[in-house]
This record gives structure tokens, sequence and C-alpha cells, in this order.
């Protein structure tokens, strides 16, 4: 639910912060360099990626960017629930479909914020992120909007992240502060490097309240929300 996204609910707590720091962080890696479009994913599953991205895509809506969030997790869809909107069609209809974009494109209640759902679970998830027809939108997206966010699946269980990462012009690495393991790091990292996708950073994501992570580096505590952003 749209109420369960910390920067919509409480955009003055300090995870709210948290999040706006992190797109402050992301506006100053890319000084000279157009970044419209942010891809999130991680290496394994559950570890925030859906979760920061669409407070993210709150946050730069917040900012008055005119943003647009697509749900590229043809698996295991998210998006429509967080933001409460239909899942019935989505990106999923439109890559098969001779169609119109539009038709695809819901409203939120957040303003500035729209969001195109995954729609109906395909089999051949990969092939459709393959297609001409998806780099092609995504070309024209980007003249409409100031900024797209995508979401994904886990980078190394299935390849949909890495074709994702060859269209996005910026990868956002989320890593849970425990129970990541830095082979499964390494690996996701070194997955995006091979298809040259732009590495942005790590989201450190989950960290404990009392963690010293806090007081050192460019770590920044909020609450649950725990964002450390680093090149
Ligand atoms: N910082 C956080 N604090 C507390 N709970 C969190 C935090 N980040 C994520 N969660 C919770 O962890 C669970 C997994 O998060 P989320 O769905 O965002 O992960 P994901 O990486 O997108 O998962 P999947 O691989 O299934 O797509 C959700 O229940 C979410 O509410
Ligand atoms: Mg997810």
């Amino acid at each position: 639910m749209i109420r369960s996204l910390i920067t919509f609910k409480n955009p003055k707590s300090k995870a709210s912060e948290s999040f706006r720091t992190l797109r402050t962080n992301i506006q100053f890696s890319s000084v000279g360099k157009n970044l419209k479009m942010i891809l999130g994913t991680s290496s394994a599953p559950s570890d925030g990626k859906s979760t920061i991205i669409s407070n993210l895509a709150i946050t730069y809506a917040q900012a008055g960017y005119k943003t647009l969030l697509i749900d590229c997790d043809l698996r295991k869809p998210t998006m429509h629930k967080y933001f409460v909107i239909s899942n019935n069609t989505g990106i999923s209809n439109y890559i098969i479909n001779d169609d119109d974009i539009k038709n695809y494109i819901q409203a939120t209640s957040v303003p500035n914020l729209e969001v195109v759902a995954s729609g109906p679970i395909p089999p051949n998830p990969s092939e459709l992120l393959c297609s001409d027809k998806v780099k092609l939108l995504f070309q024209s997206l980007k003249s409409t909007y100031d900024i797209i966010l995508l979401d994904a699946p886990p980078v190394i269980a299935v390849t949909d992240a890495q074709i994702l990462a060859t269209l996005a012009d910026g990868v956002i690495l989320v890593a849970p502060h425990s129970g990541v393991e830095k082979r499964a790091l390494a690996k996701a990292k070194e997955l995006l490097d091979n298809v040259g996708a732009n590495v942005l950073g790590v989201v450190l994501n989950k960290v404990p309240e009392h963690s010293e992570i806090r007081y050192y580096g460019k770590g920044y505590y909020y609450g649950q929300y725990n964002s450390y952003y680093t090149k």
C-alpha cells in the first residue's frame, strides 16, 4: 500500500531525508551526464530493491521532477501493490501488443509520479525485455519524463536486470546491511560490468538502528531505511 512507503507517509522523517540524500548523490554522481533512467537491482531476492526504487521515485516526484516508475520485474511484480493501481495490464502487454504506451501509464496519488505496472506475468520475461520495442519505448519516454526509475529482479538469478542495465543510464545496487554475501555482491557488480552498465553505487539497506555506520564516511542512518551511497 502506498501508505507503507515512508517518503509518502512521512516526508519529514529521517528516513525520507535519506532518500533525498540519495537523490542528491545520484545527481552529483552524474554532473555533466544526462541521467534520465535509473535501474535498481541487487544480488538476491528480498534485498529491498522495490522498496528503495519506489521511495526514490516518490522523492524525485516530490522535488518536482516529472517522474515515471516502470515495474520491469516481470516475474514478481509489486509496484501495483505499493501504489494501489491495477496490474491487469502493464508493460508486458505493451511489448506484445501494437498499442500506445499511454494506455498503460497510470496516475498515482503522488503528484508528478506515474507508474507503468508490470502486467500479466509472461512465460519469457528476458525475451520480452530484449526486444527492440523496449529500447525504442525507453528512448521515447526519456524525452517525455525528467526521470524514469526501473524496478527489476535480482541480477544473479536471471538475466533481466542485465538487459535493462544496458538501456538505463545508471544502476544502483541495493544491498542489505547484514546478510549480504560479499561474493554475491561482487558477482552482481561483475555481471553488470560485463554488459557495460554504469553502476552508480550501492545503497546499503536495512541498517540496524544503532549501527556504527551512521558515524563514518558517507553513511546515513535514518530509521529503518538506511542509505549508504558510494562509488
Ligand atoms: N529498510 C527497510 N526496513 C524495513 N523493511 C524493509 C526495508 N527494506 C525492505 N524492507 C522489507 O523487506 C521486504 C522485501 O523488500 P522488497 O520487496 O523491497 O525487496 P525486493 O528486493 O524488491 O524483493 P524481490 O527480490 O522479491 O523483488 C518487504 O517486506 C519490505 O517491506
Ligand atoms: Mg522487488
